[in-house]
């Protein structure tokens, strides 16, 4: 059966970023629909640990400032952020965070009255505020819920987004999606991809099971731009419960480094030492190199976990401070307070995606991109911790303002019906092969070979089909994102960031100060089509 469904905006996605657009979306008022394949709390969102980082008047530390966190996520990013983006999305951190607060979000207290505020990797300041110790996403994604009820936004579960509709001139016209009644066509001038990360393309990770990216292959399949694939966050602190784990790992959040614990191998040793001048508090991509580089070189050849020592912390103070990390640990029969965790590095966040500005607007008219799904150059080659949410916030209501105002301008315009599409008919992912190839081949450390490898088992285990289920979607997903990552990844003959490459050790200024961008053509292959050249970043 299909069922049709009019709106000015569809906001693809319920994690931070499309809640907080389709309520803005609301205040303004749109007619707004929000799909989720899930139900409405189980995206990326609430699983986010350390908090959201925001230098905030009156808040901040004595010595911090938005200059500095602007600073922290240049350097972080390693020469690829665009700075202006950067100052746009921190420029408007404090505000977000305070409409936040407003809406009903509850952070932790510190001593002094003011918000608690942590440091993580790569901050030079303590600027992390946090809820309910470690449970930041939790909070966020409950406050942002009941806002969105209470302005009664509607958000249809269980339904998979399938095909974005396309006008004759390639301008978004809205979303064809699966439920359990069958094909709905959703028409709609706008279109907000939200649909949060690709943790799954690894066997894994700290990413929830819907973090299959979805959204890039719907906006691949569009037209759009995609750009900084190959830069893959990985989390130096995943629990480690065994070898051969597979599928979401509970994190160990670098803010129980914040307060002071540190990285030690199995002889006891410590990792970070020498390493860098921020030791267990350098940026995340650094201390993921350093534990897998550690791990490599261990006597008897490859290890697969070290340890975070924090039993500096007394029991009571862990288990306070960070009641998800002592619950996990708990489960896994670990004591934090008395025994080192063992921890190894994940797939946590891609910090590339659709190439969009920091008000959403895409490559393609009418489609708007927000959230992890989308590269607004916040991130560069490496995200700096606790940047995400915030990102989602800002970008989240920017890109709601900005659909009301394309629609005012008559930028974009309902259209009466958009071209018949054909029902796609693409590549699908054998899930287990692919994410056995990506994790070998595509994760910290790469070469040329093995990138190539993941092109071939692509191609070998892959069948092409039309989607008929929400499984089919996220392996073609997956699929087509594996390819375009491991072709950017390939193309960038350097190391850089998230992005290790063994057979091109060095960062390479000269060449590579770009961020590439890369489209589909009409068989779904993907090919390179710009370069953005950046300037006097760090
Ligand atoms: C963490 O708490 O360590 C993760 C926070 C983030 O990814 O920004």
């Amino acid at each position: 059966m299909t069922w049709e469904a009019t709106a000015d905006l569809v906001v693809v996605g319920t994690g931070v970023a499309g809640l907080t657009a389709a309520t803005e979306a609301k205040r303004l008022g749109l007619n707004v629909l929000v799909v989720t394949k899930g139900v409405a709390d189980d995206g990326n969102t609430r699983w986010a640990q350390g908090g959201i980082a925001v230098a905030m008047p009156g808040e901040a530390s004595q010595h911090d400032s938005i200059r500095q966190h602007i600073d922290d996520t240049l350097v972080a990013g390693a020469g690829l952020c665009d700075e202006d983006a950067v100052t746009t999305i921190l420029v408007d951190g404090p505000g977000a965070v305070a409409q936040l607060r407003h809406e009903g979000a509850v952070f932790d207290p510190g001593p002094d009255g003011r918000l608690a505020r942590t440091r993580e990797g790569g901050h030079t300041a303590f600027r992390v505020i946090h809820a309910g110790g470690d449970a930041t996403g939790a909070e966020v994604e409950r406050a942002l819920l009941a806002t969105a009820r209470t302005h009664e936004v509607a958000v249809l579960e269980q339904t998979v987004a399938l095909q974005l509709m396309l006008t004759s001139a390639g301008a978004c016209a809205g979303l064809v999606v699966l439920d359990e009644s069958g094909i709905g066509m959703l028409q709609a001038p706008a279109v907000l991809l939200a649909t949060g990360g690709l943790g799954q393309l690894y066997q894994a990770t700290s990413n929830p099971d819907v973090a299959t990216a979805d959204g890039i292959a719907l906006a691949l399949r569009a037209g759009a731009e995609v750009a900084d694939l190959e830069f893959v966050q990985f989390h130096p602190t995943v629990l480690y419960t065994g070898a051969g784990a597979y599928g979401r790992r509970p994190l160990v959040t670098e803010a129980v480094r914040g307060e002071g614990a540190f990285l030690v191998d199995g002889a006891g040793a410590r990792v970070m030492e020498g390493v860098h001048p921020l030791a267990d508090l350098a940026p995340r991509d650094v201390v993921s190199a350093a534990i897998t580089r550690r791990l490599l070189d261990a006597p008897g050849g490859i290890d697969d976990h070290v340890f975070l020592d924090s039993t500096h912390l007394t029991r009571p103070h862990f288990q306070a401070r960070f009641p998800t990390v002592f619950a996990a640990c708990a489960a896994a029969g670990i004591d934090p307070s008395v025994e080192p965790i063992p921890v190894a590095p994940a797939a946590h966040f891609g910090c590339g995606g659709v190439v969009a500005s920091v008000d959403g607007r895409t490559t393609v008219s009418g489609l708007y991109a927000a959230g992890e799904v989308a590269r607004t150059g916040l991130h560069g080659a490496n995200r700096l911790a606790s940047n995400s949410l915030l990102e989602g916030l800002v970008v989240g209501g920017r890109a709601a303002r900005a659909v009301a105002s394309d629609l005012a301008t008559g930028a974009i315009a309902h259209v009466r019906r958009a071209e018949a599409q054909r029902w796609p008919v693409v590549p699908i992912a054998d899930r287990a092969a692919l994410q056995q190839a990506m994790s070998r081949y595509a994760g910290i450390g790469r070469d040329a070979v093995g990138l190539a490898e993941v092109a071939a088992v692509l191609d070998k285990t892959s069948a092409v089909g039309a989607l008929r289920s929400r499984r089919d979607v996220e392996d073609a997903a997956l699929a087509m994102t594996a390819r375009v990552l491991a072709l950017a990844a390939s193309e960038r003959e350097e190391s850089r960031g998230c992005h290790v490459r063994h057979d091109f050790p060095s960062r390479d200024d000269a060449r590579w100060r770009t961020t590439i961008a890369y489209r589909a053509d009409d068989s779904g292959a993907p090919h390179m089509v710009s370069r953005y050249e950046l300037a006097g970043v760090a």
